[in-house]
């Protein structure tokens, strides 16, 4: 996975070989700071304006001044991917920190937010979109404010961990048995052709790519029933999917050992991502034969 060249910080482009972060950066010292993750398909920006919104929605919760305004970051991004003439599918990471400043907990005074953004090649994951993958659970441990994409990120850290070491994809998160996401991405179970998945309260993530899956289960005539469900709950579910900016809709067909439905991606998660391939106007398809 290459880094283009060309970052993008609140003082204008640097190549990526002369950025340096002071130490005293409150991003590194606190996890101050909010960020993104933006997926571009050939070149193109998806979403774009769902995480430019929620990007200004984290800053003002925690009272963080964006360098710019949201017309100045739109340009600025576009910029990104000119200058680094991008046209393969790839990802951008964008992060904002209250800046730097000697180490105090409160916030420093007239002090600039730092920003930088970069861009990274990625490939959709089009053989585990068509085979699905396994999860594990794990207590869900963060604190109660996951609205905000804080850079605090040490309780998903440790459960994607532990999931990787189980040799899985995922860690679904619960809170006393009641599903709220995933370390990295939001997820849903489906039940007689009804899609259930937490509500967008303050204790998850409120994801771009659910966005669109609320809008597609409209445009098909879907239930999308935002009831949390239990992890007992996936014993009986029919199918169960996740979703995020780099993993997209994906099939989850088997938690902690135990199968999800028939285990293999079913109906209306396949559904779900042909919606999704034709929304982001993808080339390929992880449905060619
Ligand atoms: C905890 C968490 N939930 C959900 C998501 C999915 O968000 P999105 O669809 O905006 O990528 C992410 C993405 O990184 C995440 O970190």
């Amino acid at each position: 996975m290459s880094v283009y060249n060309y970052l993008l910080t609140q003082e204008g482009f640097v190549h990526k070989d002369d950025l340096t972060y002071p130490f005293e950066e409150r991003g590194l010292q606190f996890g101050d700071g909010i960020y993104e993750v933006i997926r571009v398909y050939e070149g193109k920006y998806y979403l774009i304006k769902e995480h430019v919104d929620r990007l200004f929605r984290s800053a003002e919760a925690v009272k963080i001044k964006v360098p710019f305004t949201k017309d100045e970051l739109y340009n600025r991004l576009d910029e990104l991917i000119t200058k680094n003439d991008i046209q393969t599918d790839a990802k951008v990471y964008l992060q904002i920190t209250r800046g730097s400043a000697p180490r105090d907990h409160a916030f420093p005074t007239g002090t600039q937010a730092n920003l930088y953004a970069y861009a990274q090649d990625l490939s959709r994951k089009t053989e585990q979109m068509k085979t699905g993958v396994k999860a594990v659970s794990k207590a869900d441990v963060r604190w109660e404010w996951c609205y905000i994409k804080s850079l605090n990120l040490l309780p998903n850290v440790m459960a994607k961990q532990e999931a990787s070491e189980a040799g899985c994809f995922e860690a679904i998160l619960h809170k006393d048995g009641e599903v709220t996401e995933c370390s990295s991405s939001n997820i849903y179970l489906v039940k007689n052709g009804d899609i259930y998945t937490h509500p967008p309260k303050k204790n998850i993530l409120h994801g771009c790519v659910r966005m669109r899956i609320e809008q597609f289960c409209k445009e098909e005539g879907i239930s999308f029933i935002e009831e949390s469900f239990q992890l007992e709950d996936i014993q009986y579910a029919d199918e169960l999917f996740l979703s995020s900016s780099t993993a997209e809709v994906m099939p989850v067909i088997e938690v902690d050992g135990i199968k999800v439905g028939d285990s293999h991606p079913g109906r209306i998660t396949r559904r779900m991502q042909e919606k999704y391939e034709m929304d982001a106007g993808v080339k390929g398809t992880i449905f060619a034969k």
